[in-house]
């Protein structure tokens, strides 16, 4: 059958009717074991008891109704994050991209209100990822992204990554902030420096920015730590949240200061479907799993675990693999052979991994992932390798 959808996922033939914890099962029966996790999505791994049970029980209950009466789980969810965070208030949206949007549109705002409407541009880092609307991929500035889509000037600035004094010099009478990921993601695993992200906030603070974190793909317990920049001891002005935040169910939340956030005054912002009473139970139940200090302290030894048997791989492995990054059970494998021909090969034999930049591949398995099922991806790894 010729298919109707657009092209622009090409045509993947892996097709998946089931998935239990770890394990996604394919249309013919084979069982792959997923450390891809829909790109650091399923953040309990698939089907999860209390996340099945939570929206069983809303959707027998009640699943939209609109921003225009209150909703008691986004009331529920926005104080979870603000409880665990550096954050006063929470903006539900339904993807990464929208609570980047969000932020954006909040930072312009704030000077607007302020009396600085000149101050509407926002510098972003080179490597960068932060989705496919017109503000995103006019801030990221990757010309693949870009081509063809953009207005000559969209008001976003690059810096080079990890280069503060590339950042110093992009820094005008019109910059109103600064927007980088604490570990990019889709760039290669690359982990910001805590040094960095200090000089960063010490040159915010200077020029009077504002400093927003896109924590989509970090965020969410990936690191250890429910957001990655709470490792790196400094708070930002914004934060975008998604992808783990609904275990699979499409949510996206944009965090802000009190300050920041009074400009979305009413009327200014919304969202359809953004905290809906469906949506907001899942995300309440990933919360209420975690946001426990256990369970993160779980996901660091569960990280650290995979990280050094990765160098004992490289190690014996010197001439296929360069190196391993990362933090928590967000890391990259940088490869000396092909990454995209490794990923391919890792499939066949029913190991899910991700693509990232830098001749990399991205290791994102569920949170909850059993030594175990480390054991079996290093299994795989090893049986691939040694066949190479
Ligand atoms: C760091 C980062 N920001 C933003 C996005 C965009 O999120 P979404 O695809 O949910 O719109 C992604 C998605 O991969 C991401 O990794």
């Amino acid at each position: 059958m010729t298919s109707a959808l657009m092209q622009n996922y090409g045509k993947p033939e892996l097709e998946f009717d089931h998935g239990k914890g770890s394990f996604l099962y394919a249309v013919n029966g084979d069982r792959y074991l997923d450390f891809a996790m829909g790109i650091a999505v399923n953040s309990l791994g698939h089907c999860h008891p209390a996340l099945v049970d939570a929206i069983t029980k809303q959707a027998n209950t009640l699943w939209h109704t609109s921003n225009l009466y209150r909703i008691a789980g986004s009331e529920e969810l926005a104080a979870r994050l603000v409880e665990h965070s550096f954050a006063d208030r929470v903006f539900f949206c339904n993807s990464g991209t929208e609570a980047i949007e969000c932020g954006f549109k909040m930072i312009r705002r704030y000077f607007y209100n302020k009396g600085e409407p000149q101050r509407n541009r926002i510098i972003a880092m080179s490597g960068a990822f932060h989705g496919r609307s017109l503000a995103a991929i006019a801030a990221a500035g990757n010309p693949v992204h870009c081509e063809g889509f953009l207005l000559a000037d969209s008001g976003f600035d690059q810096a080079e990554f990890g280069n503060i004094k590339s950042l110093e010099q992009q820094i005008g009478e019109n910059t109103a902030a600064v927007i980088l990921e604490p570990i990019q993601g889709e760039g290669g695993i690359t982990v910001v420096e805590e040094s960095y992200l200090r000089a960063i906030k010490d040159l915010c603070d200077k020029h009077g920015l504002l400093l927003m974190l896109d924590e989509v793909q970090c965020g969410v317990g990936r690191t250890g730590s429910l957001y990655a920049h709470q490792q790196l001891g400094v708070n930002p002005d914004v934060l975008a949240s998604a992808k783990g935040l609904g275990g699979g169910f499409p949510i996206g939340a944009c965090l802000a200061t009190e300050e920041l956030a009074s400009a979305l005054s009413v009327g200014t912002h919304g969202s359809t479907f953004g905290g809906n009473p469906l949506a907001m139970s899942v995300g309440n139940a990933v919360m209420e799993i975690v946001s426990n200090e256990d369970f993160l302290n779980n996901v660091i030894d569960s990280g650290n675990y995979f990280k050094e048997e990765l160098e004992k791989l490289i190690n014996t492995h010197s001439d296929l693999l360069k190196s391993v990054s990362g933090t928590g059970l967000m890391i990259g494998l940088v490869c000396e052979i092909d990454s995209a021909t490794l990923i391919a090969k890792l499939q066949e034999q029913k190991l899910l991994v991700v693509k990232a930049g830098g001749n990399s591949l991205r290791l994102l398995p569920a949170l909850n992932v059993s030594r175990e099922e480390i054991d079996l991806a290093l299994s795989i790894l090893k049986k691939v390798l040694a066949s190479w």
